[in-house]
């Protein structure tokens, strides 16, 4: 067997059956790396990540996590080996405290579990123990990322899916952001993200994959391709690579 934790092979997935989004996208997250996806807006994202944790139908292709198929297979099915996904916003309960939106993530484990995890979670993120009785509403975008973090880890998921944790952070946020992923990352922690800020993705992740119109374009080692002028050629010339360049604009 491969180390392959997650493996997506030719998806083919879309909100509506005859409108599909992803036209066969193939993708593998090996156990402890850093993936990152990037690519233009509507190129398909988000909607892969949704795919994945069940929450846009597959009509074509698989999904293995651990070997186990878990196409189309809803999160709370999935079992043990499960992933985590946070969403790029309304991530976190705004109305409840940091430590209210920790228990309540921690709700389905028990009692003495989730009391463990709980105080895992404010050593790894100190500044939640600093704040815990303070509302999520009234927290820092960059503080707000690490709660909703923080909860999707209480259950310790296999892989753990992130749509754009740096989304509207200022630069100091993001460093602080990045630098808790290379954190979680270094404790062996799969990762899959998407995101925007290309170049700060690049610098921490293992390998990345860039996406346009629903395909694969490009894939590698991160290092390799923040040198790469494709990367530069899909995101300011929109450059298609297929042979079906389409004239529509
Ligand atoms: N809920 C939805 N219903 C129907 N179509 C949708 C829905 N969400 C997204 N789409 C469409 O799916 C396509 C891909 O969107 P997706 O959100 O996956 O892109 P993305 O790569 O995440 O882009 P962005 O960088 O803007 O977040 C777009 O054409 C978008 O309009
Ligand atoms: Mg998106």
């Amino acid at each position: 067997m491969s180390n392959a934790l997650l493996t997506v092979s030719g998806v083919v997935a879309g909100y509506r059956r005859d409108l599909p989004i992803l036209h066969g996208i193939s993708l593998e997250v090996h156990r402890g790396e850093l993936v990152t996806i990037v690519g233009p807006n509507g190129a398909g994202k988000s909607t892969l990540i949704k795919a994945i944790a069940g929450l846009v139908p597959i009509s074509e292709g698989r999904v293995e996590l651990g070997g186990t198929d878990i196409t189309s297979l809803a999160t709370h099915k999935m079992g043990a080996a499960s992933v985590a996904y946070v969403p790029q916003t309304d991530n976190v309960f705004t109305t409840l405290t940091i430590d209210e939106n920790l228990r309540l993530g921690a709700a389905a484990l028990p009692r003495s579990l989730a009391k463990d995890r709980i105080a895992q979670a404010y050593e790894r993120f100190p500044a939640l123990r600093d704040h815990r009785d303070r509302k999520a509403r009234v927290l820092s975008g960059g503080q707000r990322q690490l709660l909703a973090f923080a909860r999707s880890l209480l259950t310790e998921p296999a892989l753990l899916m992130l749509d754009e944790p740096s989304a509207g952070l200022s630069p100091a946020a993001v460093s602080e952001v990045f630098g808790h992923l290379t954190d979680l990352s270094d404790d062996g922690i799969t990762i899959l993200m998407v995101e925007q800020n290309v170049k700060a993705a690049l610098a921490i992740s293992d390998r990345t994959y860039v996406f346009a119109e629903g395909e694969n374009r490009i894939d590698g080692p991160s290092g390799v391709l923040a040198d790469d002028p494709d990367m530069k050629a899909i995101y300011f010339g929109g450059t298609k690579r297929s042979t079906h360049a389409a004239s529509a604009g």
